[in-house]
């Protein structure tokens, strides 16, 4: 069976760069089109300096990676350097990439994209605010029934909120950019914080990794020695949930997960709870069921998966 063909649209962040190294270590599972890089974690200038770092660690220079949006649709910016570090991607040492980015603007390669192939054959995987996705709709309404599925890292319900007590850091960024994305009718599956606050890398998940002795094995370990104090500190966990990595082990195992398809809105009046995922998890509306919302994982079979693919860069 061919690769599955995907865009990769990001906000590095440790977590997306172990999601995009999962993705490169699966060619013959996943054609990563390109990397369409979004402000969130950190501003675009970083998230898209580190996109290119991420595939230089792994050999791939040749990964087109586009600037998107600096902003969100509506709001000024938040970012998470408390979660990520200056950099975004604090924990290895890093370097300047010398590979440039790509000619053209990130929400513009998505709508080629999706225009250039085969109705229903693009994946679009959104690991960080949905604002580059939400302006390619805005600007080319056409290409929404051209989208296989949009897999993302978004939302919560059981788990509530991680940057306010109701809401997830991707959704909260940008809820208007959520709101059009969960309204378009595209097929969406959701990791939200209910699903990913169950894939914790513990230490043993994390040794593992760096026994591997290679240069990825050491740049994913480093990133996510750092990556864990804030959810350590915070929640207590025992290690720091892999967030953006659950959208591309769905894409290669999804055996892995499970959740249900309900309705999902998005809250962007309430300054109490903006950003908030209200997905109605026990069907208690008669609203039409708009994504699938996964609610749990095997985390040892997700760590088995990241670290024998890992193992091949
Ligand atoms: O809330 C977690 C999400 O916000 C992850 O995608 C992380 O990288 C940050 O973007
Ligand atoms: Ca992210």
């Amino acid at each position: 069976m061919s690769a599955r063909k995907i865009i990769i649209d990001t906000d590095p962040g440790q977590d997306d760069a172990v999601a995009i190294l999962l993705a490169l270590a699966s060619p013959e599972d996943l054609g990563l089109l390109g990397i369409t890089c979004v402000a969130g974690n950190v501003p675009l200038s970083l998230t898209s300096k580190n996109a290119r770092i991420v595939c230089e660690a792994a050999a791939r220079p040749d990964v087109p990676v586009y600037a998107g949006s600096a902003a969100p649709l509506a709001r000024p910016l938040i970012t998470a350097e408390h979660v990520h570090g200056q950099t975004g991607l604090d924990g290895p040492d890093l370097w300047e990439p010398a590979m440039p980015l790509a000619d053209g603007h990130g929400v513009d390669f998505i709508i080629e994209t999706l225009r250039r192939h085969e109705p229903g054959t693009v994946t679009l995987c959104t690991l960080g605010p949905l604002t580059n996705v939400a302006a390619a709709f805005n600007t080319a309404p056409d290409i929404i029934d051209r989208v296989q599925e949009i897999v993302m890292m978004g939302g919560a319900y059981f788990e509530v909120g991680n940057i306010t007590p109701a809401a997830e850091f991707n959704i909260y960024v940008d809820p208007e950019a959520a709101e059009i994305v969960f309204r378009s009718g595209a097929p969406i599956t959701v990791m939200p914080l209910d699903v990913t606050h169950k894939v914790l890398a513990t230490e043993p998940r994390v040794e593992a990794i760096r026994a591997l002795n290679t240069r990825v094995g050491h740049f994913t370990a480093e990133m996510l020695d750092f990556f864990e104090r804030f959810d350590v500190e915070k929640y207590g966990s025992e290690g720091g949930p892999l967030h953006d990595p659950c959208v591309i082990a769905w894409l290669l195992q999804p055996e892995l997960f499970s959740g249900r398809h309900v309705n999902v809105e998005i809250e962007t009046k309430s300054d109490l709870t903006l950003g908030m995922t209200v997905a109605d998890w026990w069907g208690v509306t008669d609203r039409d069921a708009n994504a699938m919302f996964i609610g749990d994982a095997d985390a040892n079979g997700f760590f088995t998966l990241l670290t024998e693919r890992l193992a091949r860069l």
